[in-house]
């Protein structure tokens, strides 16, 4: 579904991607973890071309993004973005949130769009706040807002960039059982997170990166059950990260 290959990518003269291969599977859940600027967020950034990068190649669904044929906003309207901060309009409603993009972007009716919508604001357990502002939800609720806004374009893939770390620590866990339930639904996910429980639990493969490179890339089973096979700089990190 999404084929990483040799990217690397600078700004000016610092190279904040170095030849990075991976490829990531349909129905697979793939977990970045690094330590802060490691290019985390640049990697997957890259994938829907929100980041333009100099050497490489990606190609999502069999379309090049370096062919200058692909109709880049196309593809982006079919992979699904999560961010850390919920980036939801504060002055349209949750419905509007919900059916802006499928009527601007997918030409959608205004009906077939909140149909949609709101089917998939169900989903994340937040029928009932349809017609507020995301200023009267909590965090954890407009982050849901925000996966089931993704999920009502139809994502051929959903990518996640840290988004429960801006949460308070009760409402991380409502947001990360939406993404277990995604997963276990077959959705193809590549996601930022330092929430390990969840590596562990859904995530079939692990990437570690740092200083730009992919320096792990394999099973979770692996990553977690076999630390001692683990590079010094990822043991490192997780000694820290486990701790808490
Ligand atoms: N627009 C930019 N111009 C120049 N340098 C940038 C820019 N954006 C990011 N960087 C640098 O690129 C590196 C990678 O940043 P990135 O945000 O991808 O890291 P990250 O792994 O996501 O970190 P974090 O865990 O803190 O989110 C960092 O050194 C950062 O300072
Ligand atoms: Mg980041």
């Amino acid at each position: 579904m999404i084929d990483i290959k040799n990217v690397s990518k600078w700004y000016g003269s610092f190279q904040v991607l170095t030849d990075n291969t991976t490829s990531i599977k349909k129905g697979e859940v793939v977990v970045v973890c690094g330590p802060s600027g490691s290019g985390k967020s640049t990697l997957i950034k890259t994938v829907n071309a929100l980041e333009p990068f100099q050497k490489g190649d990606i190609v999502v669904d069999g379309i090049s993004l370096t062919d200058p044929k692909t109709n880049l906003p196309k593809l982006r309207s079919r992979v699904g973005m999560v961010f850390q901060h919920f980036e939801l309009f504060p002055h349209l409603s949750v419905t509007e949130n919900l059916t802006l993009a499928q009527i601007k972007v997918l030409g959608r009716g205004k009906d077939e769009a909140a149909q949609r919508g709101l089917k998939m604001l169900d989903r994340v357990g937040l029928i009932k706040h349809k017609d507020k502002f995301p200023g009267q939800l909590s965090g954890g609720q407009q982050q849901r807002v925000a996966i089931a806004r993704a999920l009502s374009m139809d994502p051929i893939v959903m990518l996640f960039d840290e988004p429960t770390s801006a949460l308070d620590p009760e409402m991380v866990g409502e947001v990360l059982d939406v993404m277990v339930q995604l997963a276990n639904e077959g959705m193809t996910m590549m996601c930022v997170t330092h929430e390990m429980g969840f590596a562990k639990k859904v995530s079939h493969r692990v990437i570690f990166m740092d200083a730009g490179k992919i320096v792990e890339d394999c099973s979770s089973q692996e990553f977690f059950g076999n630390p001692d096979a683990r590079s010094p700089r990822a043991k490192d990190f997780l000694s820290k990260i486990l701790q808490h």
